[in-house]
């Protein structure tokens, strides 16, 4: 399939037909396998695996249709090789934790999700791993937090809530400059319209659970990177640890795929209709959109991304009291934390995703008391304007 565009890839990559010659993959719902004889037994468990198959042995370490998912994820993504996850954190946690090991140092940027920021700041301390955070989009910052024993960096590009960018490749060039890796979580900008390994990030994660589902059904994640660093360091870590994806919640992902650039193009087109139409009403004092030429970074996200996606942050009058009505009075748009979804969903960061940040750590991250964060669906952008416009009218 390398010959092909990536609308074509997302289609068709990484199917397996059975004998039975099925249209659409099926999904082999199954613990184990079994075997021919005993020495075959003995060969697979060995990783003698005869040409022209595949050594499947059980559904932690592998399975026909997690098998499929992670060869079209990867096709998509330009990565040698992914391994699938049972949900986005399980990915970072198994990204991060399969390489780290004591007296290692680690660089993140301070803007994270936070169950990203708990790995970071309250897990790796605990097993002896040094952690400095940096404001991402400071290039200087990076360049004297690293030092000999850096082993990787963490950043997500656009960020959590705020949509900051910070420069892959610069970011690259700094870790990569002290013998480093650098980790892009690509939730936000998605496959489609960032590819973090052509920038110049060795390993890419995802929480399927967002766009890549994209119907909020199952959970999800993958981590991509080198054939290398997915068979020697993460496949045995998750094989013994365990966060194994559901081959039902893999051909959910794996069928997600197939029309993600078609949804994620529709989020987006409307998603710019959207900020520029909540940024002329009155009750918005900032309006955070990549794609928008009043972004602090909208250059930089032109360079680096496709398009700019399917999220917008933005501030309402009146603190937590204003954005609060402006929730309530939203009729279409439904309140929830979670993002990527057909639906369009919204949330109040301050007082749900980073309510565990003290007071200061949220300023300091631009998280105010009236920033919303909203996540663009399939609905007629119309309809989503006339539904923010008439919440925003009650501010
Ligand atoms: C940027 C980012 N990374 C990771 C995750 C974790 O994904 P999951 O909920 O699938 O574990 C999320 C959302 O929950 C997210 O927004």
């Amino acid at each position: 399939m390398a010959d092909y565009r990536p609308r074509t890839r997302l289609v068709h990559s990484g199917s397996r037909r059975s004998q039975y010659g099925e249209t659409s993959e099926a999904i082999y719902l199954t613990q184990g396998f079994v075997y021919p004889d005993a020495s075959a037994a003995e060969a697979r468990f060995k990783g003698e695996i005869p040409e022209g198959e595949e050594g499947f042995i059980y559904a932690r370490y592998g399975n026909p249709t997690v098998a499929m998912f992670e060869d079209r994820i990867s096709a998509l993504e330009g990565a040698e090789a992914a391994f699938a996850t049972a949900s986005g954190m399980a990915a970072v946690h198994a990204a991060l934790m399969c390489q780290l090991r004591a007296g290692d140092h680690v660089v993140a940027a301070r803007a994270l999700f936070g169950s990203c920021l708990y790995i970071i700041e309250t897990l790796c301390p605990r097993f002896g791993i040094e952690v400095t955070l940096v404001d991402g989009t400071d290039l200087a910052q990076w360049r004297e937090a690293v030092r000999a024993e850096t082993r990787l960096a963490f950043l997500e590009t656009p960020s959590n809530p705020t949509l900051e960018i910070i420069d892959i490749s610069a970011v690259a060039e700094v870790l990569h400059g002290v013998g480093a890796r650098l980790v892009v979580d690509n939730v936000f900008a998605t496959p489609v319209y960032q590819r973090p390994l052509d920038l110049g990030a060795d390993i890419v994660v995802y929480s399927a659970t967002k766009h890549i589902d994209g119907q909020g059904r199952c959970l999800g994640g993958v981590v991509l990177g080198s054939e290398r660093f997915i068979r020697d360091e993460v496949e045995p870590y998750v094989k013994h640890t365990g966060p194994a994806l559901s081959p039902f919640n893999a051909w959910v992902m794996l069928k997600g795929l197939e029309t993600l650039h078609l949804r994620v193009a529709a989020q987006t087109d409307s998603a710019e209709k959207v900020a520029d139409a909540v940024a002329g009403h009155r009750a918005v004092s900032r309006t955070l959109y990549p794609g928008r030429p009043d972004h602090p970074q909208h250059n930089l996200a032109a360079a680096q991304m496709e398009r700019p996606g399917t999220m917008v942050s933005f501030e309402v009058e009146g603190g937590k009291a204003g954005a609060f009505r402006f929730l309530d009075g939203l009729d279409l748009v439904r309140i929830s934390n979670n993002l990527g979804d057909a639906k369009s969903l919204i949330t109040h960061p301050a007082t749900t995703t980073h309510q565990r940040l003290s007071a200061d750590a949220r300023a300091h991250l631009g998280i105010s008391d009236g920033l919303v964060r909203l996540s663009v669906g399939l609905e007629d952008p119309a309809d989503l304007i006339g539904d923010l416009s008439q919440a925003l009218d009650r501010v």
